[in-house]
């Protein structure tokens, strides 16, 4: 088989939520999956090679999210074989949006592929969304930075938020999975309106806190009533992870996505290694081993060459 056209794209790692922004609010992060999709003059199964995060327990066919998601915009236009070379460092199932990753990766990738009519970044986000079923992961993908999104209809509507040059991130991933399906299986379908206000008022802290860099109110605008409380049990040492991070230096702390990593975010500076020092120790008290990432803000989003 010979090469008949190649793309690349590069796609960051989101963390969601960041406390009381439940299933609409995100953020990219520097931390980044990379793939190689290449078209060949044979026709045939797709050919699937895999480096890093996941190389052991990703699937190798049609129900790979890479692939899934390339032949939802290539499929019908070519016969031809696809070859999907990927280099993986986000995590999985840690809260830190690797399926939202490998859905944005193929669907670029293979959009680059194809000859006109190629489809506009929006479409494709409107199918990310829906086939990830998570936007707000998939919004700060696509677009990096800080993101809101609103379901309006069976549309999902995407919102660039500033986030301030010095904001920073450490998040804490510890060595097991939290399968987001799990981690939604415990919260309840409906809220009390105390919960919900709550949340409202942490939220509106939390954006202007990010933009402007009100790194003093983040403690307290990253609290959540909504969603950490249920999931709290599933990741042992929870709450203590989080006083540790707050105590450790200026910041705000929560659960990153659906879990198991805890995302603390900080102006950039030697503070936040030692955030991440203290969540680690927190977390190794209660017999679990974790690393700590300190990482930038990606502001890019996907990158397609
Ligand atoms: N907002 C979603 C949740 C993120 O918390 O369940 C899932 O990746």
């Amino acid at each position: 088989m010979s090469l008949v056209a190649r793309s690349f794209v590069r796609v960051p790692a989101t963390t969601t939520n960041l406390g009381p922004g439940f299933d609409c609010l995100g953020l990219a992060l520097g931390l980044y999956n990379e793939l190689a999709l290449e078209m060949h003059d044979d026709a045939g199964d797709p050919v699937i090679k895999i480096e890093g995060e996941g190389a052991q327990a990703l699937p190798r066919d049609n129900s790979n999210l890479m692939v899934k998601a390339a032949r939802s915009v290539i499929a019908d236009r070519t016969p031809r074989r696809l070859v999907f070379k990927a280099k993986n460092n986000i995590p999985l199932a840690r809260g830190l949006g690797s399926s939202a990753a490998a859905i944005v990766a193929g669907l670029f990738a293979a959009n680059r592929l194809l000859r006109k009519p190629a489809l506009s970044r929006e479409q494709l986000f409107q199918y990310a969304a829906v086939l990830e079923g998570h936007p707000d992961n998939v919004a700060p993908a696509i677009y990096g930075g800080l993101t809101a999104v609103v379901k309006e209809n069976k549309d999902f509507k995407f919102y660039p938020l500033k986030a301030h040059p010095r904001l920073g991130a450490v998040v804490c991933v510890p060595d097991f999975e939290l399968p987001t399906s799990q981690a939604r299986a415990v919260l309840p379908n409906s809220v009390l309106r105390n919960d919900a206000v709550e949340n409202i008022s942490r939220a509106l802290l939390l954006t202007p806190a990010l933009e402007k860099g009100r790194w003093d109110w983040l403690a307290q605008a990253m609290k959540d009533s909504l969603h950490q409380p249920y999931r709290a049990a599933l990741v042992p040492g929870f709450n203590e992870v989080l006083q540790a991070a707050r105590q450790a230096g200026i910041c705000g702390a929560a659960l990153s996505g659906a879990g198991s990593s805890i995302l603390a975010l900080c102006p950039k500076g030697p503070d936040a290694a030692k955030i991440g020092r203290a969540m680690v120790a927190a977390f190794s008290s209660h017999g679990v081993k974790s690393r700590a990432l300190v990482l930038p803000i990606d502001r890019e989003g996907v990158r397609v060459k």
